[in-house]
């Protein structure tokens, strides 16, 4: 019997990293075991995951030395940062360095990344169309993350940069659903225009991250990007009114009038729309569809994903 590799796996108990998780450990004759980190090894999700078999151990991306001891002996790490909990691509950056060390002294073989765009090679600060947010940034939660790319290229570290997509799961938690317009209907605000909006179900990217560990060495020093599908906001509207029994209109607002939205976040989100609007072709053409379903064949149309989803999705307001 040979010996099963083992993926240590940030941010285990949440999205990204729970969605690999389950992938392994619903595997278990695909050779690989699971090491799920968390700050807290007691939480429900924490034991949870220690019940469906994962070893679990305490980490902090806020702390290199329990990095460290987190990967050690590990095959793989998955990487990922958490912007929305603290809105910072400094702190962003600085998770992501820790982590890289922690990889390259456990000497992992294979890193993936969980990154994104750094949107100023496409929009440099002196290029007006979009607002320069925090000083530096244009899209802060995209910027941070594409720089800390050339983090674990300097250490030298056998990574898979993983460009991600628009969880659909936003149009449970994030409060990007249809909601009622004075009118009482339904719509899907968007600063979209007509253009296509890559997305995911979430659940599929940790899915896609187990099916680029399986690869083996292939996907070793490549950037590479998923998508369950590609929609336009009326091709969305429409996958809604089908779903829901009730009609929901497409309401596309320019990104100026959504960045003046005033929730947490409104600009960044404001400007993350405007690139992928402005830059489409390469934003889609980034994330192939037949690329994630031969990692996962098991992905999600967003048809299928509302399917499963549409009772949790919020519409009072
Ligand atoms: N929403 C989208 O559409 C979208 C799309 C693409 C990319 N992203 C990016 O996805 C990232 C977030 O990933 P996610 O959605 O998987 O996150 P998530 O579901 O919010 O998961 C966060 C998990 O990370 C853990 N965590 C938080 N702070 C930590 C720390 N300091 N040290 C160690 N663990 C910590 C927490 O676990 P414990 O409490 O157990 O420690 C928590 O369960 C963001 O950076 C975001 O920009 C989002």
């Amino acid at each position: 019997m040979t010996a099963k590799k083992t993926i240590a796996v940030v941010g285990a108990t949440g999205t990204q990293g729970g969605g690999l998780v389950r992938a392994i450990l619903t595997d278990p004759e695909g050779g690989f075991a699971v090491r799920a980190l968390t700050r807290d090894i007691n939480s429900d999700k924490a034991k949870k995951l220690a019940h469906l078999g994962a070893e679990v151990v305490a980490a902090n991306v806020d702390d290199l030395e329990s990095l460290k001891s987190a990967f050690q002996g590990a095959y793989g790490a998955y990487c990922v940062t958490f912007f929305w909990e603290h809105f910072s691509p400094e702190k962003e950056l600085a998770e992501a360095t820790s982590m890289a060390q922690a990889a390259k002294h456990a000497a992992v073989q294979h890193v993936i990344w969980s990154t994104l765009e750094d949107t100023r090679k496409w929009v440099p600060l002196s290029d007006n169309r979009m607002p320069t947010l925090l000083g530096k940034y244009k899209v802060p939660h995209f910027d941070g993350k594409g720089e800390a790319d050339q983090v674990f290229t300097d250490l030298g570290l056998p990574v898979t940069f993983l460009l991600t997509s628009f969880y659909w799961d936003n149009f449970i938690y994030f409060g990007m659903g249809p909601k009622k317009g004075p009118d009482g209907k339904l719509a899907l605000t968007l600063p979209l225009s007509d253009k296509k909006l890559p997305g995911i179900a979430a659940e599929d990217i940790g899915r896609c991250a187990y099916g680029i560990f399986k690869r083996g060495h292939e996907l070793i020093g490549k950037t590479v990007g998923i998508a369950g599908e590609h929609l336009t906001g009326a091709q969305m509207a429409a996958a809604f009114t089908q779903s829901l029994g009730q009609e929901v209109r497409y309401n596309a607002v320019p990104a100026e009038a959504y960045r003046g939205f005033g929730f947490p976040g409104a600009e960044d989100l404001g400007n993350m729309f405007q690139f992928k609007c402005d830059f489409n072709e390469y934003f889609c053409g980034a994330r192939r569809l037949e690329f994630a379903r031969a990692l996962n064949p098991a992905l999600l149309t967003f048809a299928t994903w509302l399917a499963q989803n549409r009772s949790r999705i919020p519409l009072s307001d």
